[in-house]
């Protein structure tokens, strides 16, 4: 038997005897998204930890998606067994920079992608992610919204509303690094590929793709397809699970440099120590909490197909 096999036996023993439901995120290592109980995208794991009847909720991604969790679930216990994986995106933004903003921009509803701490969400009128951000933008029907942190996702929704979108200049280096030369470079080697590309890609990449989508988003049009290949512009993990659910159709990746660290921080053993010992624990303050989950809720009751 393998380590993995080894470690995921013995995680899958401890978290059944103490009701633990492991989530992660589609960037996280093969082997930490195949001992997860769910994998998915941002919205995806708020949805589905929202709705566990698990008493502990061990999260496998980076800190903002463990705060959201522990955002929708303040009864249950979250653990988030590296504490140091953080969000580059995230971190562009603090409260202290919103609060000037928003003082400049007075009275333009504040639509914070997921991608944010607790307390960003705190101070924001509605989340929003890769996978519903027009959706939420047009169901606001506010002729101007302030979008943050990411500035290719604002554009990208500007691309397909009339309201005026002001914007945070916050990026992702993983997705925001890629160039058109390397989209161009995979879609020689790979003619009958189709593009699929993140909405956190420069605007000059959309504009190649053949869809944007989120991580979730992406297994979706791919399983759907009659295509049989697909150059995937986005975090490479996602190609595990890409690969895992149609393993008759072929993925390239649009450059081998998008990988995100701190989404590969996360290790078996990680996750055993910390179902073991209960500790990290994340627990957003219950004042950030309060005003962060109004956002957050407000997102969730956006129906998936308005706009
Ligand atoms: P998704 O919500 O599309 O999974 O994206 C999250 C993320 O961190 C993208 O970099
Ligand atoms: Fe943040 Fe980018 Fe990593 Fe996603 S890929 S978690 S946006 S740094």
């Amino acid at each position: 038997m393998s380590n993995h096999t080894i470690l995921a036996e013995k995680i899958k023993e401890i978290a059944r005897r103490k009701n633990a439901i492991i989530l992660a995120h589609n960037y996280e290592l093969p082997e930490v998204q195949d001992v997860a109980d769910l994998t998915g995208d941002s919205l995806a794991l708020s949805i589905q930890a929202s709705e566990t009847d698990a008493d502990i909720i061990v999260f496998a991604g980076v800190h903002f998606m463990a705060e959201a969790a522990s955002i929708v679930c303040p009864d249950k216990k979250v653990l988030f067994p590296v504490p140091d994986a953080g969000c580059a995106m995230a971190d562009m933004l603090t409260p202290e920079e919103l609060i000037k903003k928003k003082e400049e921009l007075a009275g333009v509803p504040v639509v914070t992608y997921v991608n944010s701490t607790a307390e960003v969400k705190a101070l924001s009128d509605i989340c929003c992610t890769s996978a519903n951000a027009i959706q939420v933008v047009k169901w606001t029907g506010a002729d101007e919204v302030l979008m943050t942190p990411d500035r290719n996702l604002a554009r990208w929704v500007a691309r397909h509303t009339d309201q005026k979108i002001h914007y945070w200049d916050g990026y992702c280096p993983v997705h925001d690094n890629l160039t058109v030369n390397a989209v161009k470079e995979a879609k020689k080697a790979h003619p009958n590929a189709l593009l699929l590309a993140h909405p956190e890609c420069p605007m000059e990449v959309l504009e190649l793709a053949d869809a944007v989508r989120s991580t979730s988003g992406m297994l979706v049009f791919a399983s759907k397809s009659d295509a049989e290949e697909f150059i995937i512009a986005t975090e490479n993990g996602l190609l595990h699970q890409l690969r895992k659910q149609n393993p008759d159709k072929k993925f390239y990746p649009a450059s081998a440099d998008m990988i995100c660290h701190d989404m590969k921080k996360t290790t078996l053993e990680h996750i055993l120590a910390a179902l073991e010992r209960e500790v990290p624990v994340v627990k957003v303050p219950e004042e950030t909490r309060i005003k962060a989950l109004r956002a957050v809720q407000r997102m969730m009751d956006v129906p998936r197909d308005a706009g």
